[in-house]
């Protein structure tokens, strides 16, 4: 089936959903269903390389999760960063740039340590640009780069120059994910039908995929079947076709 797949998506993302329920699946604690998640992870981050996508973005942590149990919280926080930490060296080895886009305010001081160490490390990586979520929302993303429009135009005015020009694209380029292309294809596990705040600006025209299968099951295959559903959309961005 892999072979038949000719229309590559340039940017994937994936909201990694249903953690908490696979492990309760199996009578254990949410955590252990994220720990199960990282090598989800690992899996995806390798067939996308594999497949030639450019850019993979992964919802790890959205801006309404710090409101889950305080041991929750700590538990993911010190799995995403202890998995970054981990695969530096192989992100190096294998051409992957990281990137990590949230509110930082909230994160604590070693992770912001490890993520900015890994960013700089892995900056002139070009073979897939991993994108990973932390503390993001779309509305968080969506608010910043209005705020720091406005901090444009009133420095501009405090200068007495014309106020800068605001379009899409210059709107885009004030966002967290400046200089990314918009998803072209979203997937959702776990078999909730919603974006959860994710990437909302972004999203405009992205093709939606949903798989009832839970993060820590998904596989390759179940990539596959995504990337398939892809290939046979037929995107009109408003258009006649
Ligand atoms: C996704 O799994 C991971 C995060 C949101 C951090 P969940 O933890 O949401 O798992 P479910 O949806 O409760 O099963
Ligand atoms: C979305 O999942 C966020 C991430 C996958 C990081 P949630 O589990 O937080 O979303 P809701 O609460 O079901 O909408
Ligand atoms: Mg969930």
């Amino acid at each position: 089936m892999t072979s038949e797949i000719i229309n590559i998506p340039a940017h994937v993302a994936i909201i990694m959903d249903g953690n908490g329920r696979w492990a309760g699946k199996q009578g254990r604690e949410r955590l252990f269903g994220h720990e199960a998640g990282i090598e989800s992870i690992k899996v995806a981050v390798e067939y996308a390389k594999e497949r030639g996508i450019r850019y993979l973005s992964l919802f790890a942590f959205s801006e309404e999760n710090w409101g889950r149990p305080d041991e929750e919280v700590e538990g993911l926080m010190s799995l995403i960063s202890g998995a970054i930490l981990e695969e530096r060296s192989l992100f190096l080895e294998a051409g992957v740039r990281l990137r990590v886009i949230g509110n930082r305010e909230p994160l604590p001081e070693n992770i912001l340590a490890i993520i900015d160490e890994t960013e700089a490390d892995t900056l002139n990586n070009s073979l897939l640009d991993l994108i990973v979520m932390l503390s993001y929302s779309g509305r968080w993303d969506i608010l910043g780069a209005a705020r720091r429009y406005g901090e444009m135009c009133a420095d501009a005015a405090g200068k007495g120059l014309p106020l800068p020009s605001l379009d899409e694209d210059s709107f885009s380029g004030l966002l967290g994910t400046h200089g990314i292309p918009d998803p072209d294809l979203i997937i959702r596990t776990s078999g909730e039908l919603r974006l959860s705040n994710y990437m909302l600006w972004q999203a405009a025209y992205t093709e939606l995929y949903f798989t009832e299968v839970l993060w820590p099951d998904f596989r390759k295959t179940d990539f596959d079947m995504a990337l398939a559903s892809f290939n046979n959309r037929q995107r009109r961005f408003g258009k006649l076709k």
